[in-house]
């Protein structure tokens, strides 16, 4: 099939290579030229483990292109997908969705032929009614359809998630897009995805009710470790023990910092305002939202209590910074706020993370990135270990670090506490 991506970003360029890899042909679209010049010479504007060489490999054989202009693109394809931001507006919780409706606009003139037009974007219930409306002020009803396919891809697994998806949800009002999308999502059907078809609204609320459902899992878990570092009680027998029920799961249980990243943090203050505006009150995402909120200044709490209350020129190393491993993406990161607050609070601040170096922390003051894990630990007072990279997972802390009374904060539970403090180093944990 002939297919466009509008927003080639995390969603967009994933779901674009993996669709040419499945053997579409298939227009990446940005309006940032810089991101699209790059991936002509083959320069990946994000870090996602195998997208390169994926990538790549379609670019060669023609099936993937890239291009600026969305009009032409649109002309050349049967089936649109809408890929563009959706965050949170500047002011109050609602999803901002100037970027989805101005690309609606653009496609309105650009209906030659028959198209399908996507929302793979996160977006509010009622979005694709509003946008039907917008293109039907160019387009004649019939040359078009409104679907909602929402993308489940996590970040750092996304070219997996996208191959070996648990479902694909599709929203159509009608039978004819359902039946071309099904014929698109085949080759995944056919491997084992489960394919939900269902009416376009329900779609697009099933991804904010997942979303939301998964932020409630993790803010759960994070509260029940609260009781437990009052109890001694170790959180990782919690997760394991409440896990092993098939009712619950054992996933999305592990404790630790505030949920961040570029989907919880907007996709839960966008449910609850589209519910307000349908006079809804959704109070456990209310709660949700605010127990995360107080998450990271209950950890920087904790933080003061370790360096007994001594902040000022203590030497602090941060290992990851992103919000999870095996990305660069530093949306709501947890990291954004303990950082400068650390910073502000005197601290000297060394972090290391595998993506590299992070605009967010330039201004900073004593904020300095390390190139090793051994240059941002060797002469430092406290290890925050905030993002689970597994490159941290054996660090021989013996080796690295010439402080004898090394504190380490293990803000993912990735080491043994029992091990930490046979090296004699002092170590804290989330839940434990
Ligand atoms: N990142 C994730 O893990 C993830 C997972 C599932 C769903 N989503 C949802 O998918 C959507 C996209 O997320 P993302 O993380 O890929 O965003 P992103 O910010 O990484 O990418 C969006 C891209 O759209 C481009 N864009 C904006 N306006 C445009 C226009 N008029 N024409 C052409 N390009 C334009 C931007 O330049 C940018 O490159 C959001 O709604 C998000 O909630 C994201």
């Amino acid at each position: 099939m002939k297919l466009c991506m509008i927003g080639t970003g995390y969603v967009g360029l994933v779901s674009g290579v993996c669709f040419s890899d499945l053997g579409n042909d298939v227009i990446c679209v940005d309006k940032d030229k810089n991101k699209i010049n790059n991936l002509k010479k083959g320069i990946i504007p994000i870090y996602e483990p195998g997208l390169e060489e994926l990538a790549l490999k379609n670019y060669k054989n023609k099936r993937l292109n890239f291009s600026t202009n969305l009009q032409e693109s649109v002309k050349k394809s049967d089936v649109v997908f809408i890929c563009v931001g959706t965050p949170t507006k500047k002011k109050g919780n609602n999803a901002d969705l100037n970027q989805v409706y101005s690309v609606g606009k653009e496609i309105s003139k650009s209906i030659n032929n028959y198209k399908i037009i996507i929302t793979k974007s996160t977006v509010p219930v009622t979005t694709g009614d509003v946008l039907e409306k917008i293109i039907l002020k160019k387009a004649k009803k019939n040359s078009f359809s409104i679907v909602s396919n929402p993308e489940f891809l996590r970040e750092g697994e996304a070219i997996r998630d996208f191959i070996y998806p648990d479902r694909i949800v599709v929203g159509a009002n009608d039978t004819k897009s359902q039946r071309i999308l099904k014929n698109l999502y085949s080759p995944l059907i056919s491997k084992g995805a489960k394919y939900v078809s269902t009416k376009r609204r329900a779609a697009e609320l099933i991804k904010y009710a997942s979303n939301a459902f998964l932020a409630t899992k993790i803010t759960f878990i994070n509260e029940i470790a609260n009781l437990c570092e009052k109890t001694d009680i170790d959180v990782e027998d919690i997760s394991i023990g409440i896990g092993l029920d098939n009712r619950i799961g054992s996933r999305f249980l592990r404790a630790g910092p505030a949920f961040g990243g570029s989907c919880f943090p907007k996709d839960t203050k966008a449910i609850v305002s589209t519910a307000d505006k349908f006079n809804t009150n959704l109070s456990v995402i209310k709660t949700v939202i605010e127990s995360n909120r107080k998450r990271s200044e209950l950890l920087l709490k904790k933080i003061n209590l370790i360096l007994k209350n001594k902040i000022k020129n203590k030497k602090i190393s941060f290992l990851g910074v992103t919000f999870k491993a095996n990305t660069d993406d530093m949306r709501d990161s947890s990291s954004l706020k303990m950082i400068p607050y650390l910073s502000k609070k005197g601290a000297k601040i060394k972090y290391y993370d595998p993506t590299g170096e992070k605009k967010e922390f330039n201004k900073l003051k004593n904020v300095k990135f390390s190139k090793s894990i051994k240059e941002s630990i060797e002469d430092t007072d406290l290890v925050i270990v905030h993002t689970e990279w597994n490159d941290f997972k054996s660090i021989n802390f013996k080796k690295f670090s010439k402080n004898k009374k090394l504190i380490i904060y293990d803000l993912r539970n990735i080491f043994s506490p029992i091990k930490i403090k046979k090296l004699g180093f002092k170590y804290f944990g989330i839940g434990r």
